[in-house]
């Protein structure tokens, strides 16, 4: 019986501006042979971001792009979008990177560029959305991963978890619960894009295993779980 060909590893990029934990939950699937992607490079807008150290330790390549090295969005991304084309990304992994990027940008990386956001869309989108979701009296809170479009954390959704909100809970202790289950969810969203069972079609619509997403798969885990 003839054996397929194992799918080559996605080559990927991934960008991010801070700690990298969310790197690290990927590299980590990597490493453990869940992921059958190929990090070939990391990219910070910052040049003390902790993420390239773990990075680096990984044997990852890496670059600082600075922003304050810019004079305008469009050319800061402009130059990302050259740094990024010579790595030839499948797919744009946005880890963390806390910056607004241009329609153009979005424009040339549609379909293949994934985020990950700390709430549960379309609740929160934007920054400080710990802070939000316990000056609301939220019961529940939680992460997203989504395609990226140019609605400024407004495209289509593919998973989020649920994490129960608790007496005494500050924006530090909620975040740190939040960023648990974003460590599940990335790797298994990257998992499936790299297996070719995740796309945004043409009308803008996530697409898993050929049908639409009218909502994001819950990956909310249950007692007992
Ligand atoms: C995460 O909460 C992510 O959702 C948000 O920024 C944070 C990055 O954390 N966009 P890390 O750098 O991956 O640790």
């Amino acid at each position: 019986m003839a054996v397929d060909a194992p799918r080559p590893r996605l080559p990927v990029v991934v960008l991010i501006s801070g700690g990298g934990s969310n790197l690290q939950a990927l590299i980590d699937g990597c490493q453990a042979g869940e992921l059958a992607i190929d990090i070939r490079l990391v990219v910070s807008n910052r040049a003390d971001a902790y993420g390239l150290t773990r990075a680096a330790s990984a044997g990852i390549t890496t670059r600082v792009l600075s922003h304050k090295d810019f004079g305008s969005r469009v050319e800061y991304d402009q130059a990302l979008a050259t740094l990024l084309g010579g790595f030839a990304p499948g797919l744009v992994i946005l880890a963390g990177f806390m910056r607004i990027l241009t329609p153009a940008f979005v424009a040339r990386f549609r379909g293949r560029m994934l985020n990950i956001h700390p709430s549960l869309l379309p609740k929160y989108p934007g920054l400080h959305t710990h802070q939000r979701a316990l000056a609301a009296g939220d019961s529940e809170h939680g992460a997203t991963v989504h395609f990226v479009t140019e609605a400024l954390d407004g495209g289509p959704p593919v998973l989020q978890a649920r994490v129960p909100v608790l007496p005494g809970d500050d924006a530090g202790r909620l975040a740190a619960r939040v960023l648990a289950q974003e460590h599940r969810l990335y790797p298994l969203a990257v998992r499936w894009f790299a297996a070719g069972r995740l796309r945004l079609d043409g009308t803008g619509r996530a697409l898993l295993d050929g049908r639409a997403l009218d909502a994001p798969v819950d990956l909310t885990r249950t007692a007992g779980d």
